[in-house]
């Protein structure tokens, strides 16, 4: 497959392609929609619902990781990168699924997870059988422990998801032997990306996807490939889900100069077929000129601005992360991404509904401070209206169109991320986002499959978020996705540029293109701006058509 890749020949200058302004729904595939109603989603149902997609109108789908997997990690332990787990269907099924995608409009970005495999690779098991020292165990990362008798850790590095970051191997003797890194789960060991055959072997990953036609990947903790050669001792506990602090020094695991090699290769096996195959980062690196140098002219294409994320809903917070975000990938020649939710944090219509400014949870749970349900999802559609109106690209994770909230009161026995129990049960984790997603109120598991299996539990007031609810209802949250992901495309919201008219304690405003945004952080209502028109407003307006607080509108000249 070699073509013309036009882009490596043209000057560096600001990206033109369809991702610099793309609209990209995450799919969480266990999720989505269950087709033969074992309670998990598999790839069938995603293709059977790709209409709503089209509907929705985004540009592009991002599939979470469908590959063989103990599910130690809910797939983020990946035992074979080149097939789909039996839970998910066949290598068919995918194919099936990028066709049906590719012929509606729609492209496809698959998650690839370079950092670790599965200790169920076949890689891993040669490892352990493998002697001290021996090219299988070079794969990974495995070092003789500290103390007399090696009982100790080779350092104190701790897992983010709570733990030691290594687990002690049993010898060919039967005695303890070597210890090896995992980062994240003990079923997820660290590749050792200084081993040439690890390289080569991503890059045959890389084709193996691209040959079938996905448009994209999705690189799972991108910062994290390359370690500081001393594997030298750091006492601070992991938080994957916030950025590195500006005045502290960097972690010896985290956003290594290395990582960039790695992505400079991949983007030339990119360059080498048509149509504008991505990459983007997911690194939580800051600040935002330090994320920037992952999309570079000659790494990949985007980052996740999680700095964007995890701004607090104030409208100076919001001011800052936006502008400095801009500059940031401008300075580059890149597009700025923005995202409120994903499979990793608590849903934004309820995250918004904690108190502005307090401590962000890693999951919430029964007997845990609960959200303003309402003023979340109130928030959540302003935030929403800001985001979607800001050039660069979006990220919109399934469900937030329902409005979705977390599931905030799940029993702790039904709960599957690792986190809880790696935690010592003291942080909830992940599985709040994670629940499947209603589609019909009144059909079992709301239509997420056949039957009522479900493989995480659905709140009981799921019925009144349904599709079949909200669709054709005016001021559903679904409509207002809707509405305003068709004017982003018409109005061009995507390219830009923005011009900022307020910025100040209580009210943000931009142009961009023909149109004015404006949302009220503030506690009074605020006028409509002089000569306009409303075009679209995350809620209604009062009685005298001023906006009230937590609203963003859009407008035009009347
Ligand atoms: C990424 C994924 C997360 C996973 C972790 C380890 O952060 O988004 O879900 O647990 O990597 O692969
Ligand atoms: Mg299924």
């Amino acid at each position: 497959m070699n073509s013309n890749p036009t882009h490596q020949d043209t000057p560096a200058g600001p990206a033109t392609g369809w991702w610099t302004r793309a609209t990209i729904y995450q799919v969480y595939p266990r999720s989505f929609a269950d087709s033969d109603g074992d309670g998990i989603g598999d790839l069938p149902g995603i293709t059977a619902r790709l209409d709503h997609l089209v509907e929705l109108g985004v540009d592009a789908l991002w599939l979470s990781p469908f590959y063989p997997s103990p599910q130690a990690d809910a797939g983020y332990d990946v035992a074979d990168y080149r097939d789909v787990d039996p839970l998910f269907g066949t290598l068919a099924d995918a194919d099936r699924l990028i066709a049906g995608a590719h012929s509606r409009g729609l492209r496809v970005i698959v998650d690839l997870v370079p950092n670790h495999t599965s200790s169920a690779h076949e890689w891993f098991a040669a490892a352990l059988v493998a002697a001290p020292g021996s090219p299988e165990r070079d794969r990974y990362v495995f070092r003789d422990g500290r103390g007399p008798d090696g009982a100790q850790p080779p350092n104190d590095w701790q897992s983010v998801f709570g733990g030691p970051a290594w687990t002690r191997v049993t010898g060919a003797d039967g005695r303890p032997g070597q210890w090896y890194l995992h980062l994240f789960d003990s079923g997820q060991p660290d590749l050792n990306w200084d081993n040439p055959e690890v390289r080569e072997e991503f890059l045959e990953v890389l084709r193996f996807w691209l040959d079938r036609g996905v448009d994209g990947f999705r690189v799972d903790v991108a910062h994290g490939l390359i370690k500081q050669a001393d594997l030298a001792d750091w006492q601070e506990p992991q938080e994957i889900l916030s950025g590195q602090e500006i005045d502290k020094p960097r972690p010896p695991m985290w956003d290594q100069e290395g990582v960039h090699d790695i992505y400079r290769d991949w983007r030339r096996v990119l360059d080498g077929y048509p149509d504008e195959r991505i990459l983007v980062a997911e690194a939580w690196v800051e600040p935002a000129e330090r994320l920037a140098r992952y999309v570079r002219p000659d790494e990949m294409h985007q980052a996740f601005n999680f700095e964007y994320l995890l701004a607090a809903w104030t409208a100076p917070a919001q001011y800052a992360v936006i502008t400095r975000s801009l500059e940031a990938t401008d300075a580059v020649g890149a597009p700025t991404t923005w995202v409120l939710s994903n499979h990793d944090v608590v849903r934004h219509a309820s995250r918004l509904g904690l108190p502005v400014g307090g401590k962000r949870p890693n999951g919430i749970g029964i007997g845990d401070p609960q959200p303003d349900a309402a003023l979340g999802l109130r928030r959540a559609r302003a935030a929403t209206l800001l985001m979607l109106a800001l050039p660069g690209s979006a990220y919109l994770y399934q469900g937030e169109e329902l409005g979705l909230p977390e599931h905030t009161t799940m029993p702790d026995e039904a709960r599957q991320d690792p986190t809880w129990a790696r935690s010592g049960h003291t942080e909830r984790g992940r599985d709040g986002c994670r629940v499947p997603i209603p589609w019909e109120a009144d059909a079992p598991s709301y239509g997420f499959g056949p039957t009522d299996a479900s493989w995480l539990p659905q709140p009981s007031l799921w019925a009144e978020y349904a599709l079949d609810r909200q669709r054709d209802t005016p001021g559903s949250t679904y409509e207002l996705y809707r509405t305003a992901l068709r004017l982003r495309r018409e109005h061009r919201l995507g390219e830009g540029p923005l011009e900022w008219l307020a910025s100040g304690d209580e009210v943000l405003s931009f142009r961009n293109g023909g149109l004015t945004v404006l949302t009220n952080f503030g506690d009074a209502a605020v006028p409509l701006p002089a000569g306009s028109e409303l075009v679209h407003a995350s809620a209604p307006l009062d009685a005298d058509g001023a906006v009230p607080t937590d609203v963003t509108v859009w407008v035009r000249p009347a």
